[in-house]
């Protein structure tokens, strides 16, 4: 800070960071008709089910697009060592392909993602997934070229798009660490509460059927009355923080679960499980239990 105020006192021109233009990018508006009619597609496309699911990463507990990820710029990192290298080429086409390979299904996982994220989110996304579409397509050549016998043009087009997917990695980076994309937002229950149980509220306060919410220290909470069984937990959603009170509650395998009123995801009552992406963390859950005169206790389940 006190570097830029110096420099603009000299009359030095400021220096940009990348980080002050990804604050522009978060902001413009010029992408939005397109982000609407393809994420609208998606989701379209998708529907809800066990395929979105899967895609979102739902059966194994965080998003899937980040592994796959991992391994294709692995690949391609790897190949553009060996091409420095001069190694057996070989080894850098096996590499090359198997990036490519990896790249179909780790796009569809990070479009079903983008298509559920926030608009400033999905401005970022839709730059990140273009740029990875120009890596791979340039990969794709220097494949083509490589397999035609002309090795050095082919190095030269796998080092471009190494660099293309290096952008894509450091706008995958913004989206993940600093806007908060693919990341648990529920509340860390274990830290802003200590153990045992608490006083809530009387369960006569509490509306039958309808969710509401109730604030217990630094936690908001969704509760939900069900005759004299009391249901509780984190109010914010897991996949962007969505208020949980405000959605529905619905029957889902027999069991009732809530709707997040944001994009959908569905959460089982009685323990938070994740019924449907988006999210995929489970949602902070308590035990509860009633004390004489009414009162609702609570504490978080193991
Ligand atoms: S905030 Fe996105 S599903 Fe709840």
């Amino acid at each position: 800070m006190e570097e830029t105020t110096r420099s603009r006192r000299a009359g030095r021109p400021r220096l940009i960071r990348s980080a002050d233009l990804l604050d522009g990018l978060e902001r413009t508006t010029t992408l939005d008709r397109p982000i609407y009619k393809i994420s609208k597609a998606i989701c379209r496309r998708l529907g809800t089910g066990r395929l979105r699911d899967t895609l979102h990463g739902v059966p194994i507990g965080h998003p899937l697009h980040p592994a796959g990820a991992m391994t294709t710029f692995g690949c391609w990192m790897a190949a553009a060592l060996l091409d420095f290298s001069r190694a057996d080429p070989r080894a850098s086409r096996m590499l090359i392909a198997t990036g490519l390979g990896t790249a179909l299904p780790t796009a569809a996982a990070g479009l079903t993602d983008w298509s559920a994220l926030h608009r400033e989110q999905q401005r970022v996304g839709l730059v990140h997934a273009l740029t990875n579409i120009t890596a791979a397509a340039l990969y794709t050549g220097s494949l083509l070229l490589r397999t035609a016998g002309r090795e050095r043009a082919g190095r030269v087009l796998g080092y471009a798009g190494l660099g293309a997917a290096s952008a894509g990695g450091y706008l995958g980076g913004h989206l993940s660490y600093r806007q908060g994309a693919g990341s648990n937002h529920a509340q860390p229950v274990s830290h802003l509460m200590p153990l045992g149980w608490h006083d809530l509220c009387t369960l006569k306060d509490l509306p039958n059927g309808r969710p509401v919410r109730r604030r217990l220290g630094y936690i908001d909470l969704f509760v939900l009355r069900l005759g004299d069984g009391v249901s509780v937990l984190a109010d914010d959603c897991s996949h962007l923080a969505g208020p949980l009170h405000q959605g529905h509650v619905t029957p889902d395998g027999g069991e009732p679960c809530v709707v997040c009123p944001w994009h959908g995801s569905v959460f089982r009552i009685s323990d938070g499980s994740v019924v449907h992406g988006p999210a995929t963390a489970r949602q902070p859950a308590f035990k509860t239990r009633l004390r004489q005169g009414g009162i609702v206790q609570i504490r978080p389940a193991e």
